[in-house]
């Protein structure tokens, strides 16, 4: 049951400071998880939130929140890509702040039965949300060099060959059905040496990143936020891997150099930024926080803040 779970919010105090919520406003936590953010958000300000989960299981504490905030939270189950969707339906068309908390949410991670972990054995599915192909139906189907090149471009993994090539003989004997079997086809694949990771970490990364299409989520999602902030709303973005974070920082870059009004009007400055940066270099959590919650250690918050310019893709209709 999800309720018996604990998601130790990460960066808190930096996020909701990052969002500098106003009464009556409202927010969006684009990933709601466990609810960290959301109640934070809630007890701080007389504002309102509208909360988006892929994961169905997160409508269970969702539903319980509501309990005590009846009319300032609203949840839907789906993508954060959609947002802009979402909040239509709900009559809402400029929001005063949107945060993204990327990733896996600690329930989904020590959960062995969502079978996202190589430290506890499970079936193999991966699946943020219980739609599409589980982990193991991919493995059965995948050709080699596509594996190799999702796990070293999604993973950064050096070995990505000899794994995707120890997972390829396998399959050829045997389903790969659960965790622990693909933990150590991945490990025996890989020369032993000393690391400070478990050698299966990085294909398990790029498995679920492909997977969950999270690439393409998150660039569609940052797109949806930026068009729907209104000027001085605030786009908080926590990231856990140098890939997510390369997108995050590609993006702010592409809002300043937005030139989408001054193609019509050459007499307007040429750069119309429709983000300011407000984070040169990410916020880090603190050795305190890293000591308390060891999942917090990668995290990287970048914040910017939506300007009075038209939006870099174009205004919704
Ligand atoms: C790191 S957790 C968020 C934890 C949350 N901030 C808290 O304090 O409990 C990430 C959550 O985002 C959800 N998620 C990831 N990608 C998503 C997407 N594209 N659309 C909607 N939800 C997504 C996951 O299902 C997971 O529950």
């Amino acid at each position: 049951m999800i309720t018996n779970f604990e998601h130790i919010p990460v960066l808190l105090d930096e996020v909701v400071n990052a969002l500098s919520l106003v009464e009556d406003e409202v927010y969006v936590d684009a990933t709601f998880g466990l609810g960290g953010y959301t109640k934070a958000i809630l007890n701080t300000q007389n504002c309102k939130v509208v909360a988006i989960d892929r994961d169905p299981q997160a409508k269970i504490i969702a539903d319980n929140l509501k309990k005590s905030f009846t009319d300032r939270f609203y949840f839907k189950i789906g993508r954060f890509s959609e947002l802009g969707k979402f909040l239509k339906e709900l009559k809402i068309y400029k929001v005063g702040g949107i945060v993204f908390d990327l990733g896996v949410s600690s329930y989904q991670l020590d959960n062995k039965e969502r079978g996202f972990s190589f430290k506890l054995d499970g079936p193999l599915d991966m699946r943020m949300s219980s739609e599409g192909p589980t982990a193991e139906d991919f493995l059965e189907e995948v050709e080699e060099v596509t594996l190799a090149n999702i796990i070293y471009e999604l993973g950064d993994e050096v070995f990505s060959k000899k794994i995707a090539k120890n997972i390829i003989h396998h399959r050829r004997n045997n389903r790969i059905k659960t965790t622990g079997q693909l933990a150590d086809i991945i490990r025996d694949a890989i020369p032993k040496k000393k690391s400070k990771i478990d050698l299966a970490t990085k294909t398990f990364q790029a498995i679920r990143i492909y997977l969950n299409e999270e690439i393409k989520e998150l660039q569609n999602g940052l797109i949806a936020a930026e068009r729907v902030l209104r000027p001085e709303g605030r786009l908080a973005v926590v990231s856990f891997h140098s890939i997510e974070d390369r997108i995050v920082k590609n993006f702010f870059a592409k809002c300043l150099q937005n030139n989408s009004l001054s193609r019509h009007l050459p007499e307007l400055p040429k750069k119309n930024p429709s983000l300011k940066i407000l984070t040169k270099k990410p916020i880090l959590p603190s050795a305190k926080e890293i000591k308390f919650n060891k999942r917090s250690r990668s995290a990287k918050l970048r914040i910017a803040k939506r300007t009075q310019f038209l939006s870099t893709f174009g205004e919704i209709a």
